[in-house]
């Protein structure tokens, strides 16, 4: 040990507690926080903690107890919520208080001067990892209260959109009941002619109509309510269990859909695909599949009206942030701006009398945005088509 570490460890030695005193009352009178409410015992005992820490670095080269230090003042959820300047306040306090000791107690000025040039580097370096090690615990507290908050938006989603399909299954179940009760009425009514032989042709016609609108109008509110459970199945699929797999985008769309020419060559519709970059990309092929079918099936039900012929493009291109691009557009009737600000909702649809469920587009938001990791944008002109654009990484959800 050298004659400034000797000289450094005589004065621990004999004046610790005056150092501490010192930097006690340093740290409690200019802190950027209040601590006037916390027991001087406190920041005494940190205090004397990063003393002791300095004194093993310092004389001993043992880094540890200054790293233990470290790690207990950043743990310390309170301390979370101090200036940080008010923690390295406590490691600065040890200069403070040695400065006036060494001039009180004549040390010659080439060991003070030496003395506190090694101070205030391991001073400096302390403050270093404290600020690093303050500023990466802070960061976790702020990841884990957003991951929080993205669980408790989607728990609230779920709930509504539990609550949504309780609704709309409600209905349809309602109506059909109603429609099935009216037939049994109507049956019944026949039955009792019948057997009191009272039963004329004329009653027999009339009633047999009835009972089968009736069964009519209950089977199409059966199939409505079947629709709404296979559609809110699809939008429970457990996602994270589907694979992922490396995939050349256009020659996959291409095979998409020569799959899906049963939803539109019978028709009078064009679909054309246009492969603008040959993109690779290791992705869901499976939600890439739902995204496209319900893009597609939205155009050929809901863009031309029966007299119209028109076309879907779909395209995949590479967009000018590096993200791969998929696109769905038509030339059909468009969709006005009060409705297209809410086509994404879980229900919304314009086709209710024709079996629409209205979470199509619902899932393939969900899709886009949790699996993909990627965007979805709907623009619409009244009379000029739709157009969907679809932004994801090429390594999505990686
Ligand atoms: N290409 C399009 N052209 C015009 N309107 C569209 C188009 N795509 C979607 N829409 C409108 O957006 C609404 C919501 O679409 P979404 O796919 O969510 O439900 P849906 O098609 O009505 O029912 P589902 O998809 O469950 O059968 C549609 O009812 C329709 O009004
Ligand atoms: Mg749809």
């Amino acid at each position: 040990m050298d004659e400034s570490m000797m000289t450094l460890r005589r004065l621990l030695t004999v004046h610790d507690e005056a150092i501490i005193e010192a930097g006690t009352a340093w740290v409690r009178e200019t802190a950027a926080v209040d601590l006037a409410e916390r027991p001087v015992s406190e920041t005494r005992a940190l205090v004397a903690e990063s003393v002791r820490a300095y004194a093993a670095l310092l004389l001993a080269g043992d880094p540890r107890p200054r790293d233990a230090f470290i790690e207990r003042v950043t743990t310390l959820r309170s301390s979370l919520r101090f200036r940080i300047s008010t923690l390295l306040r406590g490691f600065f306090s040890f200069h403070r208080a040695l400065e006036p000791i060494l001039a009180r107690h004549s040390v010659p000025d080439h060991l003070a001067f030496d003395i506190l040039r090694r101070v205030d580097a391991a001073c400096f370096e302390a403050a270093s990892l404290t600020a690093d090690t303050y500023a990466r615990k802070l960061h976790d507290v702020v990841d884990d209260a957003q991951r929080e908050l993205v669980r408790r938006e989607k728990l609230a989603a779920l709930g509504g959109l539990v609550a949504g399909v309780a609704h709309e299954i409600n209905t349809p179940l309602g109506v059909a009941i109603t429609a099935v009760s009216l037939a049994q009425d109507c049956l019944q009514e026949l039955s009792d002619a019948f057997e009191a032989g009272a039963l004329r042709q004329r009653d027999l016609r009339d009633g047999l109509g009835r009972a089968r609108e009736a069964a009519g109008m209950a089977l199409g509110n059966l199939q409505r309510a079947a629709g709404l459970v296979t559609g809110f199945k699809q939008l429970a699929v457990d996602q994270s269990s589907e694979s992922r797999r490396t995939l050349a985008l256009g020659a996959h769309l291409h095979e998409l859909l020569a799959s899906l020419a049963p939803l539109y060559r019978r028709g009078p519709h064009r679909v054309d695909v246009d492969v603008r970059a040959d993109v690779v990309a290791t992705t869901y092929p499976g939600a890439l599949a739902q995204i496209v079918t319900n893009l597609l099936h939205n155009a050929l039900v809901h863009a031309f009206p029966p007299t119209n012929v028109g076309t879907v493009r779909l395209w995949i291109d590479r967009a000018d942030d590096g993200q791969v691009e998929l696109g769905c557009a038509d030339d059909g009737v468009g969709i006005r701006p009060e409705l297209l600000r809410r086509i994404f909702e879980p229900f919304f649809t314009t086709a209710r009398g024709s079996g629409g469920s209205g979470l199509g587009l619902h899932i393939v938001h969900n899709l886009v945005t949790d699996l993909l990791c990627g965007t979805i944008r709907a623009e619409s002109e009244p009379g000029r088509g739709a157009r969907f654009t679809v932004r994801f990484p090429a390594d999505a959800g990686a």
